[in-house]
């Protein structure tokens, strides 16, 4: 490592903010920033920016979801259809901007998906996951059914690692940059891409696809804010709709895609024949 990468690296480490994001994904948003050229700080600082477009919009409410993680404990007594308990899992998700636009349709949301994936038999793979798995009560899954959750965001992380002991579903959290690291995803039948597509593109325009491409599942689904995470509607569902046609000719394995999407998140359920 050059002393310029090496210090840049310090810098973000040391950040309260981002220490906790995959080492894999500080170190090539620093090779890529120092390609322009600066003075360490001044690289770390154009890391800081990328970083928070990618994950910053997370980072400060996992934490603080984390905190609420205590509510969902205390209201934990073995049924994840007890209302006390789903109030509390649904105070944690109205914490991200993300997940608090899917609350008003979640009674319906995982139910119309799996209509059309069918119920998953073995494993879910949720890519990109941040604090999304802890809508597992809202999922109706099998107990057997196994959970792979994958962000780089070692706080949301956290978070879901102790929700899933919590309620004791098998399965596990992965700290990886989908860009630079898409080798061996465990499998699964159905993998989440959700939200994530219009994350990955601000990092690099080949990510989304690369990603697809080496999923291991029979069906992805893929969604897109229908509004801007300010609320303001801006024209996303054309733009949005048009990356999705691009993306399924980029990843070429697509054999049919149908739709899943409520009022403020488009939801396309892609089948994918086998990579
Ligand atoms: C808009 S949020 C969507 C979260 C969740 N899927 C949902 O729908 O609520 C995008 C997520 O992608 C994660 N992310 C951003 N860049 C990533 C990367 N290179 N590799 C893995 N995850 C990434 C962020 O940390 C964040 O949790």
């Amino acid at each position: 490592m050059s002393d310029t990468l090496g210090e840049v690296m310090a810098r973000l480490v040391a950040s309260r903010r981002y220490r906790h994001v995959a080492p894999a994904m500080l170190r090539r948003l620093a090779v890529e920033e120092q390609a322009d050229g600066g003075k360490p700080e001044e690289i770390a600082h154009r890391v800081r920016r990328r970083l928070h477009q990618a994950v910053g919009a997370v980072a400060g409410p996992a934490r603080a979801a984390e905190r609420q993680l205590g509510a969902v404990r205390d209201t934990w007594h073995g049924d994840s259809r007890n209302r006390a308990f789903r109030d509390a899992c649904a105070g944690v998700l109205r914490a991200h901007a993300s997940t608090r636009e899917r609350m008003p349709y979640l009674d319906t949301y995982f139910a119309a998906i799996w209509g059309l994936t069918g119920p998953p038999r073995t494993a879910v793979l949720d890519l990109g996951c941040g604090i999304g798995p802890l809508a597992l009560p809202w999922m109706q899954l099998a107990d057997e059914v196994r959970y792979h959750a994958c962000d780089v965001d070692g706080a949301a992380l956290e978070t879901v690692a102790g929700f899933l002991r919590l309620v004791g579903r098998p399965g596990e959290v992965e700290a990886r940059d989908l860009v630079s690291d898409v080798a061996g995803l465990p499998a699964g039948d159905v993998a989440l891409l959700l939200k994530l597509v219009p994350t990955l593109d601000r990092q690099d325009a080949d990510a989304a696809a690369r990603l697809l491409r080496a999923v291991e599942a029979e069906h992805a689904v893929v969604s897109f804010p229908a509004r801007s995470l300010g609320g303001r509607g801006k024209g996303m569902d054309r733009a949005y709709r048009g990356r999705l046609d691009r993306l399924l000719e980029e990843v070429g394995r697509v054999t049919e895609v149908r739709e899943a999407s409520v009022p403020n998140e488009l939801v396309f359920v892609l089948e994918l024949s086998r990579g």
